[in-house]
Order: structure tokens, then C-alpha cells, then sequence
């Protein structure tokens, strides 16, 4: 099946998979699913074949053995997903919508390396997806909207999505430029000094990368680095300090009073400065986590990867690291992670660094968004 319509306004719909009149003519959004998404795209502004362009996840009508409809498998939505990519990459739209889970694990899916969860947690966002270069809208699949139909809430938040959509129409899609340049590696000898000049600062936002989960096992577990960000295009990353002025120097920081503190998920921070360093940061001045769950209550969306995703459009600037954050042992959710593996090489070193300094340069940028929409 070839993509279908006149693409007027550069909107890239994503649908499941044909059905059978969409088999019939060979053309995508035919039968009753597609009327609905016809009808309330106009309700918004949108015409489905003039000003969008339509292709599905899998390009076969999906069936069970009785000859109905079934959703496509994750394999088979695997084995088209080049397909797609082939077709964003050829035709380069403002705008791609994703109708539905099965269009959310085809283009989001092979990217994704964490748990992808449900439609629930990704419909809504207007993503501004770097490797696309396009703005990606997940919504509800119009099959389900039809099902819902005793659920007029469900109608409603469709509409609001399609709206975002018809909105972003007219919005320019941002600029990028590859952050890594912005976080500054500090030495040893560096180290005092850098912390001493950030005692202007008016706020920094803080992320320590750990041995651990928990810092009680004090044998066991070590904070390894600490990266500050001071601005949104400035961030430190500091070795764990080990002399007394080191410490003394991060303690007077930390503590500082006119320094307000920022980090996403505060009381790990808080928890291994208090623990390994004897530091009470203070003051507190923003949880990006709690405030990303204050600004939309949804389960699974607070972590800052996801928030990162959505917001910045990065899908996995952590893949290379992230796999060396996790305890070795199963069963023990506080077994020393291998974090250690990474230090002892010093390119892996400075990747690990790298990751841990876009954290709080991404938490910085994160949490002074999230001031504007919530302190408004
Ligand atoms: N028609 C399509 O082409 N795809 C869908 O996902 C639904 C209806």
C-alpha cells in the first residue's frame, strides 16, 4: 500500500494497519475508523487526504483465523518499521501523528530502549524528535475512540490532541545543537576553584552518579561523580572529592544559603551528599520529577528520560551508560552496580561523565520550564 494523500500542510498520519476496505482500494483510512479520523480532523481544521499523507505500521491487513482484523505483532510491526523510516526520511514531515499504540511501537519502539508502556502514557505530547526533525504527536487510534463511545471524556482529550496538532501547524520546529560541547570535565586540581566561582550563582542544578542505589553500605558503595549546571548552556563535572578542602569547598556550596538547589528526584541527592559527605544541601528549590508529576499526573512519565524525550527530543543520549547504572545482582535491588568498569577506561570514563553532565544540564533546562508553566 502506498502513502496516500496531498500532504498540504506536511501532517504524516501513522495508522495501525489496513483493514479490509483499505485492502479493497489499496488506499489507507477507508472504512469506518477512517471516517471518524476524516470528521474530527475537520472539526480542527485538517483535511485527512489533502493536508496529510497516510500510511500504516505494517502495510498487510492483519487477521485472525476467523478472518478478522487483529492488531499487528510487535515482529511484524519490527519487520515494517523500515518501511516507515524510509517513507519519514523521503518525504520529510512537519508533523507525524501516531494513531495508536502499534504507529507508537513502529517509530518510537526501535528507539526506545526502556520499557515503550502504553498509548495513555504517550498520547498528547508534541515531541520535537530530533532524528526526525519533526514534531511527534502519539494519539488515540480512532477504532478505540469509536469503542469508547459511552466514554465522552475519551472523545474529548482526542480532540484536544488533534487540536495540539492542528496548532503546531503554524509552529516552527526548534533548533538543536549537540549539548555535549557545553559540559565541562573538570580535573582535580580544577576542582576547589570551579566550586568557589559557583558560589555566585544565584541557582545549580545537582546529580550525583552512585556505585548504588542506596549510600548506607559505606564499604560497599561510593559517589563517583557529581555534575552541576549553573546556566543552560554550562555545566561542571567534578570527580567525587577526597581531600578536606575538596570536601570542604562542595560543603560550603552546597550549603550555602543563597544558592538555591535543583535536581530531578531531590532526596537521592540529598540522601548520598548526607550519607557520604555529611553535606545538608540547602535550600531545596525544585524537584523536576515532583513537578513533572504536578503538570500531568500520568503514571511512568516522570522519569527524566522521558521528560528529556518529550521536551528536548533526545531518545537516548544515556544507551551507551545506562546499562552499567543497573545492580549486578537481580535480587538485591543495592548490589554495586558496574559503574566501576566505566572509570577504569578513560574513554568509557568520559562518556560516563559526558551522560552525567547532560543530566543536570537537561534537569537545569527542564526545571526552569517547568518554573514558567507552573509559577506563572
Ligand atoms: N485504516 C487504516 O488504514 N489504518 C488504520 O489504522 C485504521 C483504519
Amino acid at each position: 500500500m502506498k502513502p496516500y494523500g496531498n500532504f498540504k500542510k506536511g501532517i504524516l498520519n501513522i495508522g495501525e494497519a489496513p483493514g479490509e476496505q483499505e485492502d479493497a482500494t489499496g488506499k489507507p483510512f477507508q472504512g469506518r475508523a477512517g471516517r471518524a479520523l476524516q470528521q474530527a480532523y475537520s472539526e480542527v481544521g485538517i483535511d485527512l487526504f489533502e493536508d496529510c499523507l497516510n500510511i500504516n505500521a505494517v502495510s498487510c491487513r492483519t487477521m485472525d483465523n476467523e478472518g478478522n482484523n487483529r492488531t499487528p505483532t510487535n515482529q511484524e510491526i519490527a519487520h515494517c518499521r523500515n518501511r516507515v523510516f524510509n517513507y519519514i526520511n523521503k518525504y520529510k514531515p512537519k508533523i507525524i501523528v501516531l494513531l495508536g499504540s502499534s504507529a507508537v511501537q513502529s517509530v518510537i519502539g526501535g528507539r526506545w530502549k526502556k520499557n515503550l508502556g502504553t498509548i495513555t502514557k504517550w498520547r498528547g505530547w508534541a515531541i520535537p524528535d530530533r532524528e526526525f526533525k519533526a514534531w511527534i504527536c502519539p494519539t488515540l487510534h480512532p477504532s478505540y475512540v469509536i469503542r469508547q463511545s459511552d466514554a465522552p471524556e475519551v472523545y474529548t482529550v482526542w480532540m484536544q490532541d488533534l487540536q495540539r496538532i492542528s496548532d503546531l501547524v503554524s509552529t516552527q520546529f526548534p533548533t538543536f545543537e549537540d549539548e555535549s560541547k557545553y559540559v565541562k570535565i573538570i580535573s582535580r586540581i580544577e576542582m576547589v576553584n570551579v566550586l568557589n566561582k559557583l558560589m555566585t550563582s544565584d541557582k545549580i542544578f545537582i546529580d550525583v552518579e552512585t556505585t548504588g542505589l542506596k549510600p548506607y553500605n559505606k564499604d560497599q558503595h561510593k559517589i563517583v561523580c557529581i555534575s552541576i549546571c549553573n546556566a543552560k548552556n554550562n555545566v561542571y563535572v567534578l570527580p567525587a572529592p577526597e581531600t578536606d578542602e575538596e570536601l570542604d569547598a562542595l560543603k560550603q556550596l552546597l550549603e550555602n544559603p543563597n544558592v538555591g538547589k535543583m535536581a530531578h528526584n531531590m532526596k537521592y541527592e540529598d540522601t548520598w551528599l548526607k550519607v557520604m559527605y555529611n553535606i545538608n544541601v540547602n535550600p531545596w528549590i525544585w524537584d523536576s520529577m515532583i513537578a513533572s508529576h504536578v503538570l500531568d499526573n500520568r503514571t511512568e512519565i516522570s522519569s527524566l528520560k522521558f521528560q528529556v524525550y518529550i521536551n528536548f527530543g533526545i531518545a537516548d543520549y544515556d544507551s551507551a551508560i545506562e546499562k552499567y547504572l543497573h545492580g549486578i545482582d537481580d535480587k538485591n535491588a543495592n548490589s554495586p552496580n558496574k559503574i566501576m568498569e566505566l572509570v577504569a577506561n578513560p574513554i568509557k570514563r568520559k562518556e560516563l561523565f559526558t551522560y552525567c553532565g547532560l543530566d543536570s544540564l537537561f534537569g537545569y533546562r527542564l526545571a526552569l520550564k517547568q518554573k514558567e508553566l507552573i509559577e506563572c
